[in-house]
């Protein structure tokens, strides 16, 4: 008895030494989510800001410095924080002319470094100078180009036909595993077993011989033909995903993605006029002029710029008296000539997105039409955006008018007489 109860006490004391761990450990645990999720929201916070710092360095900065340690029209930023204290940075950010002529030594010696060429003036906020700083202080790490190329070329891989080569391996693996199966049960019972060919056959046999399993097959396959007649019909003269060989593997995802640079430093004309014009040789070697390297295809792609343009990288000059032969790119957009497409009045009337219709060209390595390029597509766009009328002085009565007969109602480019035959058409 005494035993017994001693064992019980001990029982007891066990249980609530077992309890009060778990709560200690409990506790623990407890205070220790309390601080992850703190530093979650406050890493999650600071993200937030190197964001925001990302963003303006990709739009003011990023067409003349590199964050690395590679010069491009600027030196590269890297380090740059550690460099200069936070107070030098913003003032030569804000205007380093200035800082120049009141005699700033180390001013000067950049300003002398880079050949004297002057720097453009900012005038951010307080807010968006401690964003820039955050994030030239914290640049994300260098992406691995090489292993993100491999990655992309699995992706891409794996087509419709692979997938369906997939499946019917898998599928083809449970046949035999559950002919095997029966097999095996058939020999246990002392049966006479049937080799896979046969099983399958008269499962053939027992499929066919129900008319309505007949007529079900021949539907689908009559459905599946007439689908494919039409695609290939309705196809005709659309070529998205058109993709040719360049001859310079030039890469937006390198330029505009990774390095940042603005699509509208290349393509200039897209906002001032009806066509959006490839970039000159000339202005490649803003920065080809220093930058002879990629990593990706060594010396190899850039070279081609230099033969195009008669330059000599080894001594940084321009051939005298070289016969200068335009770069063919090869033109992957086109409309027929009787519909009439304006890029300014998308991009600066409209306020769009190149990738509205462009799609991600900053994430390909080799650019391809993403839109059909059809009337239909046109059509379905004008249909269901609206037109902005904030900060649009090119159709400001039309808007008044608009806004007048279309009370409260979203007003869309259709209204504006946006699917007129004779917008598109000459
Ligand atoms: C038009 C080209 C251009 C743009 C745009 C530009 N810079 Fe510069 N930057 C330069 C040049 C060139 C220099 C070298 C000094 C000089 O010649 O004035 C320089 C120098 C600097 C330096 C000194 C670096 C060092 O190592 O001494 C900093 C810091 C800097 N830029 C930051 C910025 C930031 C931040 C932005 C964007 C807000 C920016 N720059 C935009 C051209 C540019
Ligand atoms: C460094 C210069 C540069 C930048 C930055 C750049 N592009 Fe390009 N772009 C080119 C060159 C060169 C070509 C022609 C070669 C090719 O098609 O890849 C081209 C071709 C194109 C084409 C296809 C034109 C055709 O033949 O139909 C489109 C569309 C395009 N760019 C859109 C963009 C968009 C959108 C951006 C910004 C996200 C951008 N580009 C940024 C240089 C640039
Ligand atoms: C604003 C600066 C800038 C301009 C303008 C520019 N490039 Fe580049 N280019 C770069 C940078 C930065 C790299 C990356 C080097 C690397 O791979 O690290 C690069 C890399 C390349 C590469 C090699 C890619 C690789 O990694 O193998 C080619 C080819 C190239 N550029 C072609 C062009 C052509 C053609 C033009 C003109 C249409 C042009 N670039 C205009 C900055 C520029
Ligand atoms: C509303 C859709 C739309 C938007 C937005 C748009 N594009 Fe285009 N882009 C087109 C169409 C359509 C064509 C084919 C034009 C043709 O063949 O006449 C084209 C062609 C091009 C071309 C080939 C040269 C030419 O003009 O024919 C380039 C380069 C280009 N776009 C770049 C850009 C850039 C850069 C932007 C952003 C500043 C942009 N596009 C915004 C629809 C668009
Ligand atoms: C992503 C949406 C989008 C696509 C795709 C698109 N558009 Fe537009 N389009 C607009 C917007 C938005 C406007 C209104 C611009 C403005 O406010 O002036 C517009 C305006 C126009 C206008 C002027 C209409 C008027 O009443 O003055 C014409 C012409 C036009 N687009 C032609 C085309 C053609 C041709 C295509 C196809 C090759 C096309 N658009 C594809 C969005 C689009
Ligand atoms: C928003 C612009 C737009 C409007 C509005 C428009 N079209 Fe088109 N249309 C196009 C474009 C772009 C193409 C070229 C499509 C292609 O190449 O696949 C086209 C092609 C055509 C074609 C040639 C057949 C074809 O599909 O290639 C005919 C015919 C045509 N349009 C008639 C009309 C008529 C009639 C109207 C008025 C009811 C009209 N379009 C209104 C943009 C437009």
């Amino acid at each position: 008895m005494f035993l017994c109860r001693q064992k019980n006490i001990n029982l007891r004391s066990n249980q609530e030494i077992v309890l009060k761990k778990s709560m200690g450990l409990f506790r623990t645990l407890r205070s220790n989510i309390f601080l992850f999720l703190l530093g979650f929201l406050f890493s999650f916070n600071l993200y937030g800001q190197v964001e925001e710092g990302e963003k303006l360095f990709k739009q003011n900065c990023a067409s003349c410095h590199l964050m690395s340690s590679a010069r491009l029209v600027g030196p590269g930023l890297e380090g740059v924080t550690d460099k200069y204290e936070k107070e030098w940075l913003i003032s030569w950010i804000r205007n380093s002319q200035a800082l120049i002529a009141s005699g700033d030594e180390r001013a000067i010696e950049v300003f002398e470094a880079y050949n004297k060429s002057v720097m453009t003036s900012f005038d951010f906020s307080d807010d968006e100078f401690t964003a820039l700083l955050d994030y030239l202080a914290n640049p994300p790490v260098k992406e691995e180009i090489a292993s993100n190329n491999a990655q992309n070329s699995v992706e891409q891989g794996m087509s419709f036909s692979t997938k369906m080569m997939i499946i019917a391996l898998i599928l083809a693996t449970i046949v035999f595993l559950l002919v095997s199966i029966k097999n095996s049960l058939k020999t246990a019972l002392g049966k006479e077993t049937e080799t896979i060919p046969q099983t399958l056959f008269s499962q053939y046999q027992l499929f066919v011989s129900n008319n309505i399993n007949v007529l079900f097959v021949g539907a689908v396959f009559v459905i599946v033909s007439l689908k494919f007649v039409f695609d290939l019909l309705m196809g005709v003269g659309v070529t998205t995903n058109y993709m040719p060989e360049q001859p310079i593997a030039f890469s937006h995802k390198i330029h505009a993605g990774i390095n940042g640079v603005d699509c509208n430093y290349c393509h200039t004309s897209a906002r001032h006029s009806k066509h959006s014009s490839i970039p000159s040789a000339d202005l490649c070697m803003n920065c080809h002029t220093y930058i002879n390297e990629g990593s990706v295809s060594g010396k190899k792609e850039i070279a081609k710029i230099y033969d195009a343009i008669g330059f000599d990288p080894e001594t940084r000059t321009y051939i005298e008296g070289y016969e200068q032969k335009p770069i063919k790119w090869v033109r992957i957009h086109n409309l027929p000539d009787h519909a009439y497409f304006n890029h300014s009045q998308h991009v600066v009337a409209g306020g769009l997105e190149c990738q509205d219709c462009h799609g991600p060209v900053e994430e390909m390595d080799v650019l391809y039409q993403h839109a059909e390029l059809t009337m239909g597509w046109c059509i379905d766009c004008h249909r269901e955006t609206e037109v902005k009328m904030e900060g649009n002085n090119y159709y400001t009565h039309l808007h008044e008018q608009l806004k007048e007969k279309y009370k409260g109602q979203p007003i869309t480019v259709d209204k504006m007489g946006g699917i007129e035959c004779g917008k598109c058409h000459y």
